[in-house]
């Protein structure tokens, strides 16, 4: 055995989920932190508008608000008790985020600057209340490199472009992982005592998707395959609006600002489908209304994309008609240097991706893969549980978008996912450092790094008549059309059909780059295979589910069924079959009601 390190505690992934984790267990035990990525390349950084706390800054808020719109966004599939945990934990994980020097933006009076974003209420009027606490439209960026900065300055200890590729278990707890060091090739086993995923998602199964390139869910299908669930994999979030095309995230701070969406012909059609909140309804709601103007024929010159207008004469002009006003109560309005201060990066993306100018045209949109809101089912202390009892696997965590708590139930409200990775990235750092200060090395396998191995020397040694590109272009396109925002039983059976082929067709891969050093292409090709298990699982899971709900929108199921389906999906991989159970929602102060926007 070569290259073996020990660490108390090891965490995969250094976005905000990881890095957050790696901070607080490092404050009291040996931390390292891998990442298949420099960490500030992470995709936290990618998250533009902001992170939602009840402070109030503006307006009157309540953290029993933002708890009560959790649920309800969730389509009351959220474990009700991990939802009013974090939306409590909210208020101080921003003061703290500051007080490590976060740049939030500033009221007039220098309080933290709050926007309106989907799903974001005041429980007595139903009108939108500012809630998304941001830093321009640059909020995750801002955070990662906040985080970033304080593991540096608490010594934890970065494996930078190490590609995790297996987790190790012995006598039913963690002991470590495998990593391949990306610049030299070479396998490293790192020996601890808890282990910590914070991998993120899997939007890169999708071939529209705001998801960076390293989405492949590798976290989620290495521990799937060594015998652990994945929970509610069926509900994946599509963001409305991502760059046609493109899937560039335009950030829901365009409408929290006045954007709003209209369709080929001209016209605004929100107030058709929501009523009361309109552009800020949630994003299940607004996806679906999108893509049925483009179904019905008013999508944009006849095409797949509506058009998304913050040209500031037009937000006056819908303002005036909704009746928003200002904090001090006049007539809401905004010009064109404050859309430029309040949206920068999303102007720069249309400009240089589109030549589209946001402030004086309207912008190209389309629903985008956004967001999973399944994952390693773990409770709120970040404890990965294996079964519908709740039962904990010992030194096991896992926290941010690869796991699945579950605070967002069937549907995400924008903004509680930078909030979900903060909190609950603190307390699976915390309760990793807080087991493995009791608990022993485990003693490490004969040849820890067997598997990951044997997964490698297939993918040198295939036959050769396939390659991974096409493979993985025909699965993208596929889930996107049969397992994205509308599904039905025939177009599912058709993905599962196609991804059992294309599971024969892995095994025939041979990569063309025998060299160890950044073997991207070795990488890109072990990555398939995890987007492959994933997508098998998603699609189990949604053909399994016959109820429409959040996310997950079935056109031969259109009603939510809570007599049959108010419960989580677990699935299991064993032996090549898949297994399917579920476990009960925790219900505490909130009745399941029809959502009404
Ligand atoms: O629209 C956005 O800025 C995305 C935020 C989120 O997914 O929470």
């Amino acid at each position: 055995m070569a290259n073996v390190h020990q660490f108390d505690v090891v965490v995969v992934g250094a976005g905000g989920a990881g890095l957050m984790a790696g901070l607080y267990a490092s404050r009291t035990a040996r931390t390292a932190v891998i990442s298949k990525l420099y960490p500030t390349r992470s995709h936290t950084g990618a998250a533009q508008g902001g992170i939602s706390a009840a402070l109030g800054n503006y307006e009157e808020d309540k953290p029993e608000w933002h708890t009560y719109d959790t649920v309800k966004g969730s389509d009351y599939l959220g474990d009700q008790d991990a939802i009013e945990f974090m939306c409590n934990e909210a208020i101080d994980a921003i003061i703290e985020l500051e007080h490590m020097g976060l740049p939030f933006d500033r009221t007039p009076q220098g309080r933290i600057s709050q926007r309106p974003f989907g799903g974001h209420t005041n429980n007595v009027t139903g009108k939108p209340v500012r809630r998304a606490c941001h830093a321009a439209d640059r909020t995750g960026h801002m955070i990662l490199q906040t985080l970033y900065q304080q593991c540096l300055k608490n010594k934890v200890t970065f494996f930078d472009e190490y590609q995790v590729l297996d987790f190790i278990a012995v006598n039913g707890k963690a002991a470590g992982v495998v990593a391949v060091e990306l610049a030299t090739g070479e396998l490293h086993t790192f020996h601890a005592k808890a282990v910590i995923f914070a991998t993120g998602g899997h939007g890169r199964i999708f071939e529209v998707t705001s998801n960076a390139y390293a989405y492949t869910g590798d976290g989620a299908a290495i521990l799937l395959r060594r015998g652990i669930p994945l929970e509610d994999m069926e509900f994946f979030q599509f963001h409305p609006t991502g760059i046609y095309k493109l899937g560039i995230l335009i950030t829901e701070g365009v409408r929290g600002e006045g954007g709003v969406l209209i369709n080929g012909l001209g016209e605004r059609f929100m107030p058709k489908y929501a009523p009361t909140v309109k552009d800020l309804a949630s994003r299940d709601v607004i996806s679906r209304a999108i893509y049925t103007e483009i179904r019905e024929g008013r999508g944009v010159n006849g095409k797949n994309y509506v058009w998304l207008d913050v040209r500031p004469e037009s937000v006056i002009k819908y303002a005036a008609m909704d009746g928003r006003t200002n904090p001090d109560g006049s007539p809401y309005t905004i010009t064109a240097e404050q859309v430029l201060q309040k949206l920068p990066d999303i102007i720069d993306f249309c400009r240089v991706y589109l030549g589209v100018d946001p402030v004086t045209q309207m912008m190209p949109i389309q629903p985008t893969a956004h967001y999973t809101m399944g994952g390693i089912p773990t409770n709120k202390f970040g404890e990965v549980v294996i079964d519908s009892n709740n039962t904990v696997f010992s030194g096991l965590y896992a926290a941010g978008e690869c796991a699945c708590v579950s605070v967002h139930g069937a549907n995400r409200l924008g903004t509680n996912s930078l909030l979900d990775l903060v909190v609950f990235g603190k307390y699976a750092g915390l309760k990793a450092a807080e087991y493995a200060k009791h608990a022993d090395f485990e003693k490490l396998p004969q040849e820890p790094e067997a598997e990951a191995k044997s997964q490698f020397e297939a993918l040198r040694n295939g036959s050769d008549k396939e390659n991974a590109f096409d493979i993985s272009t025909e699965m993208k396109k596929v889930m996107f059309e049969e397992v994205g925002i509308y599904r039905n039983e025939q177009g599912m059976k058709r993905a599962l059909e196609k991804i059992a082929e294309w599971k024969e067709r892995y095994t025939h891969i041979r990569v063309q780059d025998t060299g160890r050093i950044f073997n991207t292409e070795l990488l890109n090709a072990w990555e398939l295979g995890n987007m492959l298990d994933v997508a098998e699982v998603v699609a189990v899971s949604a053909l399994n589910r016959q109820e429409s709900r959040g996310g997950h929108s079935r056109e031969d199921f259109p009603q939510r069924d809570d007599a049959n389906w108010l419960k989580h999906t677990l699935v299991w991989k064993q032996n090549g079959k898949i297994n399917i159970d579920y476990k009960p929602v925790t219900i505490t102060n909130y009745q399941p009601k029809e959502r009404v926007y």
